[in-house]
């Protein structure tokens, strides 16, 4: 990133009429205003703008249309204000990393960038893009003071990542489908997250959320995951088809799973130490679930209706009594049955665990039957010989 073509090295290609294109080989750096202001003429600027770490007080990149390559500013501790007036298109990365003091980006125009990565300006709040930006493929926000998105509303996203923004308390987007991932993770307290057209998504993770909205989700080609959230309820009320593995683990508030209309989980699905869920009868169409069921927690009742194929471990701990759920499932067990794998049911456990925790087999539906020792030799991964190579594949999607 040195400063190897200043502005006087820009080559301006033709002559009078061509005066709005420049192309430099490599990144070009400014110093300052007077550095920006040089480059006024360039309506498209082929190649990469860096900011120099010594640059003070505001920048306005004026004049510029668009920017072949990226738009750099790492390091940039002296800087207020970062700007361009005109500019509307970035074919490369928007990188802002560690500019301590940055209070203002206006960039009204634009609306395309094909990467965001913003990381560490502890000084941001807002943005001033009017237009909003509507497409890029990758996008990074971390640890910022944004309050609002306000001024990207994308239409399509490869990836996402949106994290340790604590002062973020709403994530909306009107995006269709995430071809690769959504990452939301420790943004406000009171964050909510609402993607009112979201049809399908490959992978999405939410962490630290307080309330989710997918009316439209209709399928997860990966994995999806809800960690240590704060809501009471989730819906997910199209969604039909998850190819990998959903996971609800750890949040305390959830009393309330609601996925009507899901018939398939192609890999695992794990509800774990959501302290408060008593309950577990969201699944009513839930037919397949392709990897381990591990369900872990203070449930006393888990209804699945339509389940007619488990192909891996199946695993129920609860602190509660579940002895109707365990004398409802064990007859479903065994290799041609409905549940496939290793098969343990057990209420009054002081510690649920998850899938492995128990001795296969183990069939208590509360805490006046089941004996301490059985519980505490079964810690490790425990493979019995007379469930042999069924019991080999069970610990193996255990494990998806
Ligand atoms: C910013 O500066 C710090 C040390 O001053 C350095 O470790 C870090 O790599 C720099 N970051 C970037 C993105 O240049
Ligand atoms: C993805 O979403 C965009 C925006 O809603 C839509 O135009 C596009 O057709 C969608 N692509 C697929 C493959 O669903
Ligand atoms: C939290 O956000 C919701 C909207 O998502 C809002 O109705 C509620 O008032 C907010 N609560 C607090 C304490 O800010
Ligand atoms: C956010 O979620 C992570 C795990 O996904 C958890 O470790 C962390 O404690 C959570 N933070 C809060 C404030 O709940
Ligand atoms: C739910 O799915 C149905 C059938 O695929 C579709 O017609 C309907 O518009 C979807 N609802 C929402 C809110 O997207
Ligand atoms: C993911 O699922 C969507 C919707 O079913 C589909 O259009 C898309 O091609 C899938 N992507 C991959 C990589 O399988
Ligand atoms: C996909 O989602 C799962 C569940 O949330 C998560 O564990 C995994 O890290 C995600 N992968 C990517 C690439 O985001
Ligand atoms: C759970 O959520 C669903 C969907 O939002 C709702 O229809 C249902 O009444 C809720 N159940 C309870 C017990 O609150
Ligand atoms: C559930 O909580 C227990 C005890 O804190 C912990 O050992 C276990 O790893 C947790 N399970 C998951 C899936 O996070
Ligand atoms: C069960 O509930 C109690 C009391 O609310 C809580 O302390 C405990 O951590 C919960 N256990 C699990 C496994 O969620």
């Amino acid at each position: 990133m040195a400063a190897r073509y200043i502005v006087p090295a820009l080559a301006i290609v033709g002559s009078a009429a061509a005066q709005s294109s420049c192309s430099v080989s490599g990144t070009t750096t400014i110093q300052s205003q007077g550095d920006a202001t040089a480059l006024a003429a360039c309506q498209t600027f082929t190649g990469s703008i860096a900011i120099a770490s010594t640059a003070v007080n505001q920048i306005a990149l004026d004049g510029i249309q668009r920017i072949s390559g990226s738009l750099i500013a790492n390091n940039v501790t002296q800087v207020t204000a970062l700007s361009g007036s005109s500019l509307t298109q970035i074919d490369d990365s928007f990188m802002l990393n560690g500019l301590t003091i940055l209070t203002s980006l206006n960039f009204p125009r634009l609306e395309a960038v094909d990467t965001i990565d913003w990381e560490a300006l502890p000084a941001l709040q807002g943005l001033s893009f009017t237009t909003g930006v509507q497409q890029a493929s990758q996008v990074s926000i971390q640890n910022t003071q944004l309050q609002s998105l306000s001024g990207i509303n994308l239409q399509i996203v490869q990836q996402m990542t949106i994290a340790n923004n604590p002062y973020l308390n709403e994530i909306n987007m009107q995006l269709g489908n995430i071809s690769q991932s959504l990452i939301l993770e420790a943004n406000g307290r009171n964050v909510s997250a609402t993607f009112p057209n979201l049809e399908w998504a490959f992978n999405m993770t939410f962490r630290n959320v307080s309330q989710v909205s997918i009316p439209s989700l209709a399928s997860i080609n990966g994995s999806m995951g809800f960690y240590a959230n704060f809501f009471s309820s989730l819906a997910a009320p199209n969604l039909t088809s998850i190819g990998q593995t959903l996971s609800f683990v750890s949040n305390e508030a959830l009393t309330n799973l609601s996925f009507p209309e899901l018939t398939t989980v192609g890999g695992g699905l794990q509800v774990a130490n959501n302290t408060d869920l008593q309950t577990i009868n969201g699944f009513s169409a839930l037919k397949t679930v392709g990897g381990a069921l591990d369900f872990n927690g203070n449930f006393t009742e888990v209804d699945l209706p339509a389940i007619s194929d488990i192909r891996g471990a199946f695993n129920l701990q609860s602190a509660g009594d579940i002895s109707n759920a365990c004398n409802h499932f064990k007859p479903l067990s065994g290799s041609n049955n409905v549940i496939k794998g290793t098969y343990t049911c057990s209420g009054g456990e002081s510690h649920p665990g998850g899938t492995g925790t128990l001795s296969p087999g183990t069939n208590t539906g509360s805490s006046s039957s089941s004996s301490s020792s059985a519980k505490s030799s079964a810690n490790s991964l425990y493979i019995s010989g007379t469930t042999g190579l069924i019991g080999v594949v069970a610990a193996i999607f255990g494990m998806l």
